[in-house]
């Protein structure tokens, strides 16, 4: 079976052929998705709410992410595994990010890093490229951003707003990622950013015109109490599956 690389994700985009990447969090889920050839996986910082229990992305550390991140990679023998870099793990400068980002291919085991903005954060970027650390960038809603942007919202309705977000995936491929994921902009505005960049876009919540697209593992399988976003087409019930086998198992033990 194939060991996916950076550039076997490049590739799909100069062969024009769509790609459907997955977040995971745990060693299980990991094998699942490994074996089902997903070429790569994301151990988004949406851990924070899917394994966690926090209410956005902000409160999860670098500390928990490592455990998920280090979980999935032992899970994960052919897909690519990008780990997330944590809200506050990037952002205060060049030398945190580098030093995180390091510690996540280093004690993780992660091929390459992901982490949230554009021009501001070029810079954080192009350092970690130049060490050999493959990043994927993301841009439009940027959850992190959750308290300036007011909520979770599609981002990039104006044209004001549209300029910005080209001008943040630009950046981002101008400082040498390798993919960019758009999450939550309008189709066309994602199309276009698809269209101008020779990196990959991976879609989520924002058309069918990205190269690849993206969803939160628990989101597809119906795998939470919470409602999913709109988004993410649910496969499967299993929430409700797994509280009825807990059930059933629960009332077997109390007849004996
Ligand atoms: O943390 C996450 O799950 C993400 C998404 C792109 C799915 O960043």
């Amino acid at each position: 079976m194939i060991k996916y690389t950076i550039q076997h994700i490049k590739d799909f985009k100069k062969a024009s052929e769509p790609f459907a990447t997955l977040t995971a969090y745990d060693f299980t889920s990991a094998q699942i998705l490994d074996e089902a050839k997903i070429p790569l996986i994301l151990v988004g910082d949406s851990a924070s709410m899917v394994m966690y229990g926090y209410d956005t992305t902000v409160p999860v550390s670098m500390d928990e992410m490592m455990l998920v991140v280090r979980a999935v990679t032992r899970g994960a023998k052919h897909s690519l595994v990008v780990a997330d870099m944590p809200f506050l793990s990037y952002q205060p400068s060049i030398e945190e990010t580098m030093k995180n980002a390091g510690l996540f291919l280093k004690k993780g085991n992660a091929s390459a890093v992901k982490l949230e903005g554009g021009v501001h954060v070029e810079t954080h970027i192009s350092s970690l490229v130049n060490s050999g650390i493959p990043v994927l960038g993301h841009v439009g809603l940027t959850p992190q951003s959750y308290h300036q942007l007011s909520g979770y919202k599609i981002q990039g309705k104006t044209p004001r707003e549209a300029q910005k977000i080209i001008d943040d995936a630009m950046a981002v491929q101008n400082s040498g990622a390798f993919g960019v994921v758009l999450e939550c902009i309008p189709s066309l505005l994602a199309q276009e950013i698809t269209n101008m960049l020779t990196i990959p876009t991976i879609g989520i919540g924002s058309g069918k015109s990205c190269d690849g697209q993206i969803q939160v593992f628990h989101d597809i399988l119906g795998f939470s109490a919470a409602k999913a976003p709109k988004h993410a087409k649910q496969y499967g019930n299993m929430y409700t599956n797994v509280l009825e086998i807990v059930k059933n198992y629960k009332s077997d033990i109390e007849k004996t």
